[in-house]
């Protein structure tokens, strides 16, 4: 049996935490996401070495999804032997999430928004990571043909089976959101939570959804926050091999590293070195201001960027020439 992992006793002295919408949960500023390099084509030491740094830097919430890799599935496998295996005694210190809603496997029931996809998805999840139950477990994203109260329903169930403590949505739009909410109100399994894509770049969430779940008691994890990596120097000096822009992610196409992006991510940069941040240390702390997003959820590829990242939490204020300044920048045409 492997020996136990013996992590920091500091780690919960650097970090910050906020309670989640209404509720008791209280996450850590900065989540950590599985979406890519966790993988079973991805090197095992490297995942190992960012799981337990991650743990050290007292980030507690762990973001899943049936569908992560490649190949589909096998992230949530890594995870599940470090979450096992070293770090077994640790389970009750961590927030561990799952989500299902893109296709999974073959036929009608892989995919989707029904009860039972959901259901079965979880289970699979579960015996992947090796886990009783995780701490939130979401809809990953609407489904038109299924009835939102099918939907709602399965998570509601889900709670009250007790193989999720929490229910969340991901990439719902304000109006349904709303009505999501209200559905799982009075089912009494309140919805905990929603994961919008959100940063400096992609500002949808600002057109509705952040002032409904303010409205409805709910938190928010914001994916992507670093634009998956433009809004850092990562491309300062060309796209590197090892990036996800020049690596085999059919996520982030090269294409997108222009020379107006760049031009906007260098003043940016200035800004922040102003503020004494690295560039993605001020854009996660840009998307942290006034609290109205719970966490910011983010990738890696190595230890060394959620050291860097984690850093944001010393400095989330901002004054509102910085603000302006920042807005006018972000403004410019693209
Ligand atoms: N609900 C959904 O539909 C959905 C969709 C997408 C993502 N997500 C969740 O959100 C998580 C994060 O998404 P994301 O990976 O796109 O987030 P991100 O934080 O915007 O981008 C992460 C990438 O940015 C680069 N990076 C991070 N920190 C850096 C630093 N300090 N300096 C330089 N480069 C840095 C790395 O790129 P390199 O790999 O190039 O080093 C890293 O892989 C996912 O893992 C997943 O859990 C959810």
């Amino acid at each position: 049996m492997l020996t136990p992992y013996v992590p920091k006793p500091e780690r919960y002295s650097g970090m910050k935490y906020l309670r989640c919408g209404q509720s008791g949960l209280r996450l850590s500023r900065v989540s950590l996401g599985f979406w890519h390099n966790f993988g079973d084509v991805n090197v095992y030491a490297n995942c190992r070495e960012m799981v337990l740094g991650a743990f050290d830097l007292g980030i507690t919430s762990y973001d899943l999804a049936n569908n992560y890799g490649p190949c589909p599935g096998s992230a949530e496998e890594t995870f599940g032997r470090i979450v096992n295996g070293e770090l077994r005694h640790y389970r009750d210190e961590m927030v561990i999430s799952s989500k299902a809603g893109y296709r999974m496997w073959d036929g009608p029931y892989g995919d989707g928004g029904s009860r039972k996809y959901l259901m079965a998805s979880l289970d699979q999840s579960l015996r992947r990571m090796g886990l009783d139950y995780v701490d939130i477990f979401y809809h990953h994203r609407p489904d038109p043909e299924t009835p939102l109260e099918e939907t709602m329903g399965a998570l509601a169930d889900i709670v009250r089976s007790g193989k999720a403590l929490y229910a969340g949505i991901s990439n719902y739009p304000a109006d349904l959101t709303r009505a999501a909410a209200k559905t799982m109100r009075a089912l009494g399994v309140p919805l905990l939570i929603h994961q919008p894509s959100y940063s400096m770049l992609n500002r949808w969430p600002e057109d509705g959804l952040l002032d409904a779940l303010a409205e409805e008691g709910m938190g928010c994890i914001a994916f992507s926050p670093l634009a998956q990596g433009l809004l850092t120097d990562r491309y300062f000096r060309g796209v590197p091999a090892d990036s996800r822009a020049g690596g085999a992610s059919v996520f982030l196409h090269p294409d997108r590293v222009t020379p107006e992006l760049l031009a906007k991510t260098q003043a940016l940069n200035a800004i922040a070195a102003r503020r004494g941040q690295t560039l993605a240390q001020m854009a996660l702390a840009w998307v942290l201001r006034g609290d109205r997003v719970t966490t910011v959820l983010i990738g890696a590829s190595r230890l060394a960027q959620i050291q860097d990242n984690v850093k944001a939490v010393d400095k989330l204020d901002f004054a509102p020439e910085e603000l302006d300044e920042i807005e006018t920048i972000l403004k410019k045409d693209a």
